[in-house]
């Protein structure tokens, strides 16, 4: 019974939770309307009560509840981080939902760059790379990534997020026009609302859809610059885009390309290039951007492409030009992690060979899940409450993964989403299995 009235809690702050998610691009534009430049009628705002803009924050009780029920799932706080294994609460459970593909945040190599560069240049670097900021750190990673990707030219920035917002609204101007799938990351969502409000057009086409993506780029002006953006592998799914296909409608409609690859590089392409090198198509995407929180084992973000291109971000995008560079230790750690991704193309191999022995244990035990060639591995299970329980029962047993309901997806595509690491073992991998396997008889999953 309480846990039915916790799942009840749960279900409503999570829906809440995706729901203010979702509704970002809204508010948005909702800041883009027409300030009011009529006079205030006095007497009309007399019987208006007043309100106080925090009213929302001060009546958000629901993540109160939820932690008061036990049943919170959010900002779990790890307290040791293997990699394979953490310690959340005391207790060593099997990490199958973190990002960190190759397992390197606890590379002694990746550590002890870290800790070397904060000795050599201090914690922070207190300006942005346009003025104080910059490191001859911050230019060797810059010149060592551009070679690795066989691009002209690289340019980091603080985060992946923040990449995005970088080059969607630098490049994409008034009149001009941003294409993109509709399951792209919030990130390159939160980019193209800046172009919107600096009155680009944004168009969206159906997810992976290249008949969709023809239909709604035939329409627009041929001789007009337009830029396509999509994730090269998708973040929730795990799936490939569907890329010499789209490349073909761009060219045949005058877009440039632009690839987020934060979960491609060090994941697919030839020694972990991402995407493009995933399909013989190096020269075809004109700009890929990635992340240091993945298989980086850092923070801060890059994009590598033509060099004059590069450079016009360099010097005119403000999410770069006003924010402060990454700091010296995030810079050194991406660095000996570069060093372990070009020396050891083998924890590539393991990495898809853990994920691939993942989707047929989870297929073979009667799970449905989203095929892929990725290190994403999701596993359906198609309903809100299910989706609650079965997150629930796992991390009890000893298995932290992400459980993803709607509206953040389809209704029907609740899922676990879970993602592998070149360090899991194969005893984490068949420990994960049994206890997926046991949680989804006793719910009913399978
Ligand atoms: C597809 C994609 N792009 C970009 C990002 C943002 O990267 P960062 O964590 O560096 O901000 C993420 C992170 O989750 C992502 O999944």
């Amino acid at each position: 019974m309480l846990f039915k009235r916790q799942s009840s809690i749960l279900k409503k702050i999570l829906v809440c939770n995706l729901t203010i998610l979702s509704s970002i691009p809204k508010t948005l534009t909702i800041l883009k309307l027409p300030i009011m430049t009529q006079p205030l009628d006095k007497d009309s705002q007399a019987s208006k009560p007043i309100m106080d803009i925090f009213q929302k924050c001060y009546e958000f009780t629901r993540a109160d509840e939820v932690k008061a029920a036990g049943f919170y799932p959010y900002f779990r706080a790890i307290e040791e981080n293997e990699g394979p294994v953490v310690q959340i609460e005391g207790r060593k459970v099997i990490m199958a939902g973190s990002n960190n593909y190759l397992g390197l945040t606890a590379h002694p190599k990746v550590k002890e760059a870290a800790v070397r560069a904060v000795e050599k240049y201090g914690t922070g670097c207190s300006g942005s790379r346009y003025l104080t900021g910059t490191l001859d750190l911050h230019n060797e990673l810059e010149s060592r990534l551009a070679k690795y990707m066989g691009k002209e030219s690289c340019l980091l920035f603080s985060t992946g997020y923040q990449t995005a917002q970088g080059i969607i609204p630098t490049i994409v101007q008034r009149g001009e026009y941003l294409i993109t799938d509709k399951d792209n990351h919030a990130c390159i969502v939160a980019g193209y609302m800046m172009a919107k409000g600096l009155f680009a057009e944004i168009v969206r086409y159906k997810h992976n859809d290249i008949e969709d993506l023809e239909r709604v780029i035939s329409k627009l002006p041929l001789h007009v610059g337009k830029l396509l953006v999509t994730d090269g592998v998708f973040s929730t799914s795990g799936e490939i885009v569907n890329l010499p296909d789209l490349i073909k409608v761009t060219k045949k409609y005058n877009a440039r390309v632009v690839v987020d690859d934060a979960h491609a590089i060090g994941v697919i392409g030839k020694g972990g290039r991402g995407t493009a090198s995933h399909y013989g198509l190096e020269n075809e995407v004109d700009l890929t951007f990635g992340t240091f929180s993945k298989t980086f084992a850092s923070l801060g973000g890059f994009v590598v492409g033509n060099e004059r291109v590069i450079n016009y971000l360099k010097h005119q995008s403000p999410a770069l030009i006003f924010s402060a560079s990454p700091t010296p230790a995030s810079v050194a750690a991406a660095l000996a992690a570069l060093d372990i991704l070009e020396k050891e193309p083998e924890r590539i191999t393991k990495l898809i060979h853990n994920a691939d022995r993942m989707r047929k244990g989870f297929k073979e035990a009667g799970f449905k899940i989203i095929e892929g060639q990725s290190a994403v591995v999701p596993v359906i299970v198609g309903d809100d409450m299910l989706a609650f329980k079965f997150w629930r029962e796992l991390f009890d047993a000893g298995v932290f993964v992400n459980a993803f309901i709607s509206p953040g997806v389809p209704p029907g595509l609740q899922m676990m989403r879970t993602s592998y690491m070149a360090t899991h073992e194969n005893h984490h991998l068949d420990r994960i299995l049994e206890i997926f396997s046991k949680a989804g008889k006793n719910l009913g999953i399978i």
